[in-house]
């Protein structure tokens, strides 16, 4: 399968025209793509509606998770059925098979990496900012364990891992993914895990127990001389 991914599309509007050529691209070149998060900016209902508009001209299947600016409105349940209604397979715990691989995803959560990551300790406001964290990774646990099939791939807006936030500052690496996500990973060994979230990070990592990790955000992509606004791989 040759799978196209980005992430952090942050979707500029007054762009449409570059936008739906640049996208439309994907129909030839890839058997489904992943939007791994941030599909907008501030997650109004009318900027989901924009990126649909782009994203109606790719006919190949598209697989996503939302990220934290799709939740920034509180608007995060209707855009998830914007993005539903519209035919993309959008992944919250749940998975989706195409061509006999198998996708799981969620969108993670910050928490920071092993062994620096916060710990359920102390304030009840700790406890549950590392529920959500727990949370998340069961999540991707749960989706990862329901795939029979035998290519896996991981949808992540969060970082599972450190090595593919480096090139943010360090002060901010905790809020840029968590290391519970890559214990779900490492349970189930996908052939290949994606994320966003950090848009100055790196591209390729591994995960402790040997996934592959790329970082897919735009800007990544952008800097490496991507042509498309996504980044192939062959599955
Ligand atoms: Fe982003
Ligand atoms: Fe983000």
């Amino acid at each position: 399968m040759r799978l196209a991914a980005v992430a952090d599309i942050h979707l500029k509007t007054e762009d449409h025209e570059k936008n739906v050529r640049a996208f439309t691209a994907v129909n030839e070149l890839a058997d489904a793509l992943v939007i791994a998060g941030d599909f907008t900016n501030h997650g109004l209902p009318e900027e989901m509606r924009a990126c649909l508009a782009v994203l109606e001209q790719v006919h190949i299947p598209i697989i996503g998770v939302l990220g934290n600016h799709d939740h920034e409105s509180g608007h995060q349940d209707e855009l998830a059925g914007l993005l539903r209604v519209a035919g993309v397979h959008l992944l919250d715990g749940h998975c989706f098979e195409v061509n006999g691989v198998g996708f799981a995803g969620t969108k993670g959560f910050c928490g920071g990496f092993s062994p620096y990551e916060l710990m359920p300790f102390g304030e009840g406001g700790i406890k549950n900012f590392v529920e959500i964290a727990e949370r998340e990774a069961i999540k991707l646990d749960f989706g990862l364990e329901q795939l029979k099939t035998p290519i896996k791939v991981a949808i992540m807006h969060y970082a599972p891992i450190k090595e593919t936030v480096v090139g943010e500052p360090e002060p901010i690496f905790p809020f840029l993914g968590s290391s519970r996500l890559q214990r779900a990973l490492d349970k189930h060994k996908p052939a290949m895990a994606v994320h966003g979230h950090a848009h100055h990070g790196t591209f390729a990592g591994e995960s402790k127990g040997g996934v592959r990790v790329h970082n897919v955000a735009l800007p990544i992509l952008r800097e490496r001389g991507e042509e498309h606004p996504f980044t192939l791989f062959t599955l």
